[in-house]
């Protein structure tokens, strides 16, 4: 079997931006200078590929369930050849991590979340622009969109092959204090994905917006290091943040989804067969899973309501157009960063 150590490439002493950058050209050096690996053709017949896939949410969540399912299916059709560990919950690493593990070759595949990619591509932050997509469907059809069909692969010479995009789900604000309109969030110390347009979108609504890793989140709510979060039903509930946060508005003001990526030598260096076979069986999963993505983060909602540890907050309609008012001026501030064409695309892509 061969096998891909994770070793200790954490704690180079660089900041995280310098760390992915440099991380990143290293790569794109490797991929130029046609891989590591050994080439497809002259792997030997019983070698096992191993495809280590850590991720940060519980096995519960919409991509906690595709990992297992690209596990079992990819398995199942390439028996003894092809084995897939999965690491949910952050028990082997946070995202951060995963992106440099992944760029030198040390984990094989990611679904990291689009926000996360911002010192590497601008384009995903279009993902993160509040109440730009009303629902999945919005996501869905910018995704199978041309533009949106291009940014999935444009990290490649970074050190990212994107096979797929992953749903989540729609983002609701979790608080100390009742939610009804932007102006009660003045003040409040907000965790946020590492993104600079989520950074914006607080800062809009008065807030004080403090970027952290998902798995120190409970913790930081616990102690009063933070306030308020921002994320899905299903990581909301999974990650208990709803035991530390009395109340929770369903704003549906951003989006959560990943992209699905491996190592471009890694991928290249599979048999014919076994690329294409495991390139099939993540079309596969994500059809699978993005169709019930919704319907997991219900199943979450649904959940917290019966907890009864949080109170959930309808918006009226004017409550909801303030909250769209005051975080608007996102779109003007990252449209020159972002592109207008890509943000008009999204729009132009609503069904
Ligand atoms: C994820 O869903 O993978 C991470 C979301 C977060 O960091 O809040």
């Amino acid at each position: 079997m061969s096998v891909n150590p994770v070793g200790s490439i954490r704690n180079l002493g660089l900041g995280r931006t310098w760390r992915v950058t440099a991380v990143a050209a290293a790569a794109a050096m490797l991929v130029a200078c046609g891989g590591a690996g050994g080439g497809g053709e002259q792997a030997a017949a019983d070698q096992t590929y191993l495809i280590k896939f850590p991720h940060v949410t519980a096995p519960s969540t919409p991509k906690g369930q595709a990992a297992q399912r690209f596990k079992e299916l990819a398995e199942e059709r390439f028996p003894g050849r092809v084995a897939v560990e999965i690491y949910p919950s952050s028990q082997l690493m946070n995202d951060d991590d995963s992106l440099e593990a992944l760029a030198f070759g040390e984990i094989q595949m990611i679904a990291v979340s689009l926000s996360k990619f911002d010192r590497l591509t601008h384009s995903y932050q279009v993902f993160d622009l509040p109440f730009l997509f009303p629902n999945l469907e919005a996501v869905e059809a910018f995704q199978a969109s041309p533009a949106g069909r291009e940014t999935l692969t444009e990290l490649t010479d970074r050190g990212f092959l994107g096979l797929a995009f992953w749903h989540n789900g729609m983002k609701e604000l979790g608080s100390p204090r009742p939610l009804h309109r932007p102006e009660d969030a003045a003040g409040l110390k907000f965790r946020i994905m590492e993104s600079d347009v989520l950074q914006a979108q607080v800062l809009a609504i008065g807030g004080n917006p403090q970027k952290m890793a998902l798995g120190e989140v409970y913790q930081a709510l616990q102690t009063g290091a933070i306030d308020a979060q921002e994320n899905t039903w299903s990581n909301i509930y999974s990650s208990k943040f709803y035991e530390v946060q009395p109340y929770i508005t369903e704003s549906n003001h951003g989006y959560i989804g990943y992209l699905v990526a491996v190592n471009p030598q890694f991928w290249q260096s599979l048999p014919d067969d076994i690329r294409t076979g495991l390139e099939e069986v993540v079309a596969d999963v994500t059809e699978w899973g993005n169709a019930q993505s919704e319907a997991i983060n219900q199943k979450g909602r649904a959940d917290i309501v019966a907890s009864g540890r949080s109170e959930i907050i309808e918006l009226s309609p004017e409550e909801l157009a303030a909250w769209q008012d005051a975080m608007r001026p996102v779109w003007d501030e990252f449209s020159g960063v972002i592109g207008q064409d890509l943000i008009d695309a999204a729009i132009a892509a609503r069904p």
